[in-house]
Order: C-alpha cells, then structure tokens, then sequence
C-alpha cells in the first residue's frame, strides 16, 4: 500500500440508516487526496457500500469480523461475507473489543488472518492503559501487543495492515495524547517493526493515531513526522468535524 494520509472514522454503536446515509453522504462530499475510511454499523455496509463507493480514495469498513471462517457461530459475521459484499477494510483490536468482549491477542491474529485470507485490509489498533502510562510501562505494552501479533502475519501481505496507537485512557475521554507524546509513540512503534521485519516494511507503513483526536487537535497531532492521520470516534459522526480533520495535513 505504501505510506499514506489516511483519516478513519469509526462510527461504532451509533446512527440510524437514515443518519448513517446522510453521514456518508456528507463526508463523501468533503474528501480530498486524502484516503478516508468509514466503520459504519454491519447493517448499513451494504447499502452505503452500494451508495457511495464509487470515488478513489473513499474506503468502507467493518467494525469487526468473526475469528473462524463460517459455520455455527450464531450470530457472527465473518470477514468472507464482508468482502462479499464489497467491504475494503476490517478493524480489528479496538480496545472497547479487548475491554468488553475479551478478545485475546491470539483471536485478534486469527481475526487479522481471515480478513487478509479474503483480500480485506486491517486496521490493527493497540495502546496502553492509563495505569501502564503512569507507570512508564507503555512502551513495553505495545511492544507486546505488537509482538505477539504481527510476528505471525505472512510477509508479503503486511502492506495491506493499517497500524492504529490508540491509548486507552484518551479514547472517549476528551483527554487526548499530546502531539510529542503521540509522535515518541509512532516513531518507537515503526522501530519496532523495523525490529520485527525490516525499515522499509516500517517506512511503508501507515500509523495512525487515536484517541479524543478532533477538529481543534487534528493538525498538531498529525504533524508529528511518524504520524500518518486517524482513528477517529466521536468526531467522525459530526460532518463538520470530521471533514476538518479530513483537511488537517499540513
Ligand atoms: P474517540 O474514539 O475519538 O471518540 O476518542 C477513538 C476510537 O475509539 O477509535
């Protein structure tokens, strides 16, 4: 995929179908060189998929995919009939998965697995919590996160995988990482994949970041030289907003 702006909008448990139509319809509208990437709900996909995924450079993603391939999972949906029905990306690891579901760093492997097996691309999102930062143990944190799973990825398909820091204690908070804090973040974490594979696997690929990043904060943040746009929550399902931060690369 090569190095990247991206800007990913990550809607969660929020919209109608009318609301989620209108969203993407207005962040459509919007868009620039920079490659943007919308999570809306599983039951929307299909219709904004159909709708709107007719520019370049305007992506759909799914929230989550089952770690098996079919079967009886009631209930679930797997990364095969989200590429089925034209789906580009899958999240995976978000820390609210990790947090209430309990998804283990060895589920998220095998999630990642199922979507590349289907030719989907990976937003892979990973960060410390708030105790771990205070206790100076977050590079450590996301070395493992990082370590236990994309160690086992095939080589040749890392450049379909979207890196995502997202530190725990700033999601959702308003509390955002400072501009420095999230550039010291990203450069250690392309260290480590340098460590990993190799530096150009680690200057090719994209990492985001995020956490309470909004329209007043986007362009400091992504102005960090390690730092290659967002994960973005609340501020995603506001046209406005997520247009500005859309237009914040210097
Ligand atoms: P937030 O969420 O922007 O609302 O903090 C980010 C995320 O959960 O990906």
């Amino acid at each position: 995929m090569g190095r990247k702006k991206i800007v990913a909008g990550n809607w969660k448990m929020n919209t109608t179908l009318n609301e989620a139509l209108d969203l993407a319809s207005g962040i459509k509208n919007n868009t620039n060189n920079t490659d943007v990437i919308i999570f809306p709900p599983f039951p929307f996909l299909k219709t904004i998929i159909d709708s709107f995924k007719t520019i370049n450079g305007f992506y759909v993603g799914a929230q989550n995919c089952n770690a098996n391939s079919k079967g009886a999972f009631t209930g679930e949906v797997s990364a095969h009939m989200l590429s089925s029905i034209g789906c580009d990306y899958i999240m995976v690891g978000h820390s609210e998965r990790r947090q209430y579901f309990k998804e283990t760093n060895e589920e998220l492997l095998a999630k990642i697995n199922q979507a590349l097996e289907h030719n989907l691309k990976v937003i892979f999102c990973f960060g410390e919590q708030l105790q771990e930062r205070k206790n100076n143990q977050h590079f450590n944190t996301v070395e493992t996160q990082l370590n236990e799973v994309l160690i086992h990825l095939p080589k040749d398909k890392l450049s379909n995988l979207i890196l995502a820091y997202e530190p725990v204690w700033a999601i959702g908070t308003g509390e955002t990482a400072s501009p420095e804090q999230a550039q010291e973040m990203h450069a250690f974490i392309r260290s480590v994949i340098a460590t990993l594979f190799s530096n150009t696997i680690a200057n090719d690929m994209c990492i985001l970041y995020g956490g309470s990043c909004n329209a007043q904060n986007a362009r400091e943040l992504f102005a960090g030289k390690d730092v290659d746009g967002g994960l973005i929550g609340g501020a995603s399902l506001k046209i406005e907003d997520f247009t500005t931060i859309i237009h914040s690369f210097t």
